[in-house]
């Protein structure tokens, strides 16, 4: 199994470029199956889970182009389209439940399988299900299969238990070709879910709110093509940050949306990194001051996101004093703390909270990527821990993070990948 061997790399130094985000560019491309015209998409991360949503777009019968040296994909779905979503490309990737609502708007039907739990967390669909029943969709569940049938999807008023991601984003796309005006309430309002609005409003949609607690969806008859740029993704753009400032260096992060990293700016000013924002996008600076702990809540946007708290709980081990965490998202996202405490950090956990001894003596181990962001937390922890740091599992991280080693490598880290 190839590995990264990480040692500790001193102050980081230098440039990075942020690359498209993952988290946005999935539900998008699962959205172009709502046109039967030409989706060119700029922008979009070389990155496993986009191969894997490119492999599914294919099974149901989009033809798609790539060119990931231009970072471009395009995509064109034509009349006939398969509507079940097989196992092994689900089984390979939750976000391939994304296809649904797109896949019941223009076809009446959809049968995806069940995507397992992961490591961190149940991760039910029963808001997706229950958003698509509010539409007038009928759900079947049969041999780990989810089968979602109508003759033809109405408005509806929908209030979401939870602000699920996921859920807001298939329920928008089912509602674009619905007869009728839907309501959902209690959204997210991640900056995805925007990204994703502004994609089907090109595409002739008429979304009203998104960014906001409610979204309003008018149904059109039908939608055309268009071409669109995807975000920078703020969670890289957030793990870069994290780097920066851990290892007391001065990065410039390019390529940003600051808006959207505004929590992960707020929590690191509070721990004493300075932060400029420049026309040439964000100057993060860790040798201006001692990073003193702090404590995080991970909480819906614009809350502290859930996707920096394995990130962040890095940093706050070099940190003076004892950090606090929270995290209410995801039920089980503190795998990564058992593999930073065998780099002798002293972290305890007891259900969603955690403790963080600062200024611990960091040691490199041998230590495993538990999930994608957990992954990035022990890289973070092997550029400031002694001796060298094997990761192994690191499939985890190259789902996520695109160019991962080069980035980090082009700033002073020393990582290296070491293939089988
Ligand atoms: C998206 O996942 C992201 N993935 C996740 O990023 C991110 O952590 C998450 O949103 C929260 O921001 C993509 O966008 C591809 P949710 P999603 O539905 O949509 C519960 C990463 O690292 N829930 O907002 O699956 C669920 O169990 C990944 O890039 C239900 O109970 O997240 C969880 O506890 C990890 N029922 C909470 O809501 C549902 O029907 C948040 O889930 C749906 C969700």
């Amino acid at each position: 199994m190839a590995k990264y061997l990480v040692q500790k790399s001193g102050a980081l130094r230098g440039e990075v470029n942020i690359s498209g985000s993952k988290n946005a560019v999935l539900p998008i491309m699962a959205a172009s199956i709502l046109t039967d015209e030409l989706c060119e998409l700029s922008e979009v991360p070389a990155l496993r889970d986009v191969y894997v949503m490119c492999e599914l777009l294919r099974a149901l019968g989009v033809e798609t182009v790539e060119d990931y040296d231009k970072n471009e994909v395009t995509l064109k779905t034509g009349k006939v389209i398969e509507i079940e979503a097989p196992y092994e490309h689900v089984n390979k990737m939750r976000a391939s439940i994304l296809v649904m609502g797109p896949l019941l708007a223009r076809k009446g039907k959809a049968k995806v399988h069940l995507p397992g739990g992961c490591s961190i967390g149940a991760r039910p669909i029963d808001l997706h299900l229950k958003g698509f029943q509010a539409l007038g969709a009928v759900i079947k569940e049969e041999h780990g299969y989810i089968e979602a049938i109508t003759d033809g999807l109405v408005g509806s008023n929908i209030y979401l238990d939870f602000p699920s991601v996921g859920a807001t984003e298939n329920i928008m796309m089912a509602a674009t070709l619905a007869k009728g005006v839907t309501i959902i309430e209690n959204s997210a309002q991640e900056p995805e879910i925007v990204d994703l609005a502004n994609f089907l409003n090109r595409l002739g949609a008429k979304i009203k709110g998104a960014g906001t607690d409610t979204i309003k969806i008018e149904g059109v008859e039908n939608l055309k093509g268009c071409k669109h740029s995807i975000i920078p993704d703020r969670i890289e753009t957030g793990t870069f940050m994290v780097a920066a400032a851990m290892t007391r260096g001065e990065v410039l992060i390019k390529n940003i949306v600051p808006d959207h990293v505004k929590p992960i700016t707020a929590k690191l000013k509070e721990c004493g990194a300075v932060i400029d924002i420049t026309d040439e996008g964000m100057l993060v600076r860790g040798d201006v001051n001692p990073l003193v702990a702090t404590d995080i809540k991970t909480l819906p946007y614009p809350g502290f996101p859930t996707d920096m708290q394995s990130q962040f709980m890095a940093m706050l081990l070099t940190t003076e004093g004892e950090s606090n965490v929270i995290e209410t998202v995801f039920e089980n996202r503190y795998m990564h703390v058992g593999e930073l405490n065998r780099m002798g950090a002293n972290i305890k956990t007891d259900g969603n909270k955690a403790i963080i001894q600062g200024k611990m003596k960091l040691k490199g181990a041998e230590v495993i990527a538990t999930d994608l962001r957990g992954g990035a937390a022990v890289v973070l922890a092997g550029l400031v821990a002694d001796g060298t740091t094997e990761i192994s599992e690191i499939y985890h991280l190259e789902r996520g993070y695109e160019k991962f080693v080069e980035k980090f490598r082009n700033i002073g880290a020393t990582i290296m990948k070491m293939e089988d």
